[in-house]
């Protein structure tokens, strides 16, 4: 993630004086780049020629812009059902038939990239470095209750299990309807493909976004960044800033990264802001009430965290970025704890979201490495452009019609 995050500096130290960079763009391709090295082992570099990457990039990110416009289509007809009507249906067909092909062409390219990685590692189990590869390829499904185990869990259930058959070696060879219920067995690799798909989709414009945000405000409230780079370079004193991208030596460490707590605090004002994921989605699993309102069962319910983080009742003048408010000793903070539902960038439940803590050392990383090199300051034309205008399909994330433009002032090295 660092060396990443080193990349994205380097280009920066490349602009000439004064020349400006869209955040949005620069950003998202950094997210992208640590997911595909992380999860696909493919690097995603912007510099990478490589067709394979420049494929899977340009298919992820198209996917979620044509994806976005059909959430949207989705959330209209959830909220008005005559439009799901046989004429609206036949205008959707019309409308939508282009997005659907493009979706369904994106979809193929980041599929075989997905295949690829699956059976490169299949082939050379040397290549295995402990990735989500390599934990999709060892798990071990129960085909009773569809729950996904360790691979000792699974063979303590094996050994159990006298008439269970042996774990097959290879998922390929055999299909679901090969197993008994109850039985252990591989994931299939189309099953293994389509995590690493939803992986992608879940946790690259999510973190784009947070990330976005947090800079864009931090270049708005000059209190916050001088408190920002205090914790950085306080934090950083004792490590030597290295010119070498390839060394790891001025990286800061993972159990280093739990002291950064403004640093968090910071990340996660921004998600109470702008949650990336606005809304998530929920049934009614019995008919119930709910503030005089009667939820029938089955009915699917739209949670939305937007609405929730910025109501008044939990957050004080909502609308201010006060990255305090997360501090765990403020009174703010402990009269909140009482009610955890208000707070929900992740989610909440067995359903939330699986990549959170990622997500956050992610983003610290992220914000870490650049800061200690690099402030930001808006340009004048994106000032007279203000407020953001903001984009929310698939997450939320600025208006790319706006973008936010801005310049990036390098920091004195510390050398000695
Ligand atoms: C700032 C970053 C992120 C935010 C704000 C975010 C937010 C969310 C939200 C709101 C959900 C739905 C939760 C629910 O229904 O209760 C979700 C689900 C999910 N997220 Fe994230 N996410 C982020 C990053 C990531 C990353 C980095 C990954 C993967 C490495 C990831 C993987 C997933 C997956 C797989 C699900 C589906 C879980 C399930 O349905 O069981 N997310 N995320």
């Amino acid at each position: 993630m660092t060396k990443s995050a080193k990349q994205l500096c380097r280009r920066l130290e490349t602009l000439k004086s004064g020349e400006s960079f869209e955040l949005w763009n620069t950003i998202q391709g950094l997210t992208m780049q640590v997911f595909g090295e992380t999860v696909y082992g493919v690097s995603l570099n912007q510099d990478n020629e490589d067709e394979r990457a420049q494929k899977l990039r340009t298919a992820a990110q198209l996917m979620f812009h044509n994806a976005g416009s059909v959430t949207k289509g989705n959330f209209w007809m959830a909220s008005f059902p005559f439009l799901s009507s046989p004429l609206f249906a036949a205008l959707r067909k019309r409308f939508f038939q282009a997005q659907t092909q493009n979706i369904l062409g994106y979809q193929a390219v980041i599929d075989a990239v997905a295949m690829d990685a699956i059976n490169t590692r299949k082939q050379n189990p040397q290549l295995r470095r402990g990735d989500l590869v390599d934990l999709l390829l060892e798990a071990r499904i129960s085909t009773r209750d569809g729950e996904v185990r360790t691979v000792q869990e699974a063979q303590q259930q094996a050994q159990q299990q006298e008439a269970a058959r042996p774990v097959a070696a290879d998922g390929e060879s055999r299909n679901a309807a090969d197993y008994a219920p109850g039985e252990i067995r591989p994931l299939f690799d189309d099953e293994a493909r389509d995590q690493m798909n939803t992986f992608l989709l879940a946790g690259t414009d999510t973190t784009a976004s947070s990330l976005t945000f947090s800079i864009f405000l931090i270049t708005q409230h000059p209190e916050v960044e001088k408190k920002l780079l205090e914790e950085i370079d306080r934090l950083t004193a004792d490590i030597k800033w290295q010119d070498d991208l390839a060394s790891v030596d001025d990286d800061v460490r993972f159990d280093e990264l739990k002291n950064f707590t403004y640093t968090e605090q910071v990340l996660s004002e921004t998600m109470r802001l702008y949650p990336p994921g606005a809304a998530f989605t929920r049934q009614a699993k019995e008919d119930i009430e709910l503030e005089g309102y009667k939820i029938e069962k089955g009915t699917i319910c739209f949670i939305s965290a937007f609405a929730i983080h910025h109501n008044a009742a939990y957050w004080p003048q909502p609308e201010v970025f006060r990255p305090e408010r997360f501090d765990p000793e403020s009174q703010e903070f402990k009269d909140r704890s009482k009610n955890p539902y208000c707070y929900m960038p992740f989610g909440v439940g067995p359903r939330m979201c699986i990549g959170n803590r990622y997500a956050m050392e992610e983003m610290k990383l992220a914000l870490i490495t650049i800061y200690r090199r690099f402030t930001f300051r808006l340009t004048a034309e994106c000032i007279r452009s203000l407020p953001l205008k903001l984009d929310c399909a698939f997450t939320v994330r600025p208006d790319p019609r706006q973008g936010i433009h801005m310049t990036a002032h390098a920091r004195v090295k510390d050398t000695t």
